[in-house]
């Protein structure tokens, strides 16, 4: 089976059937998830995972009882920082450094330009920017689950707060962003599951460009540049 196979195969499953997932193919599914990029490597997310049934029920219930919550096997709950500081970032890059055998001052240029970028837009403008990026883990952990042939629903309808609040987030600095139950399709009483997928066309999907088609920008902001900050 191809990727694009798994991706025909998976949909975002509406009843699940409680079986449970085993333990290799969970791993195999946060490990996909883990092994995400982020903007500047930071990996501003994290995700928890909950298999207890009686916390899953407390979360059913800030998710607008969404059946898959209580009948996956696990959910994966992705949190991303609600903000950016010095000592986080730097935690980061020391620990990059410390695997790669560098001293921690080798990316201090480049640490230094994204807490200088980043500082002044703000909290909110942080806490989304660190969302965006537990975005492209949870694609990679929904592929990965494809991949396993297990079922996953992706799910934004819950109330992001209140979840907070029940999972103790609160000053931790993580916010949650999305969850991902993690189960096997109930076929028989899942109304979308002989659904035809449907997408956007390729040819409305993708557009191809050349210079042609582009604005001409009399004024072209000044811009640094970013290569090489390693090596300073
Ligand atoms: C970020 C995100 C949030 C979603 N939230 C929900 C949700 O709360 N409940 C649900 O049943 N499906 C949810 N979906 C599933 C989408 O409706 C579904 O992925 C889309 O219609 C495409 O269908 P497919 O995944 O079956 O191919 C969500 C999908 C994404 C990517």
């Amino acid at each position: 089976m191809s990727l694009l196979d798994d991706l025909q195969w998976r949909y975002a499953t509406k009843k699940m059937n409680g079986a449970t997932v085993p333990k290799e193919k969970l791993d195999y599914i946060l490990e996909a998830a883990r092994m995400a990029p982020s903007s500047s490597g930071l990996q501003q997310y994290k995700v928890i995972v909950i298999s207890d049934k009686a916390l899953l029920e407390k979360i059913q219930a800030l998710a607008y009882n969404q059946s898959q919550i209580t009948d996956c096997s696990h959910l994966l709950v992705f949190v991303a920082w609600d903000g950016y500081t010095e000592e986080r970032v730097s935690e980061v890059f020391n620990h990059m450094m410390d695997e790669r055998g560098l001293p921690h001052s080798t990316m201090n240029d480049y640490k230094n330009t994204i807490l200088n970028l980043y500082g002044p837009l703000g909290k909110e403008w942080q806490a989304h920017h660190a969302a965006k990026q537990s975005y492209i883990s949870f694609g990679l952990a929904i592929a990965a689950a494809a991949e396993q042939k297990v079922d996953a629903t992706p799910i934004e309808g819950f109330l992001p707060d209140k979840l907070d609040e029940l999972l103790q987030l609160k000053g931790t600095g993580y916010k949650s962003t999305v969850l991902l139950p993690l189960g096997y399709r109930e076929s028989e009483n899942d109304w979308l599951v002989n659904m035809k997928k449907v997408r956007t066309p390729k040819e409305a999907f993708v557009t191809e460009m050349t210079l042609a088609d582009a604005a001409s920008l009399n004024e072209l902001p000044a811009m640094g540049s970013l290569d090489n900050f390693a090596q300073k």
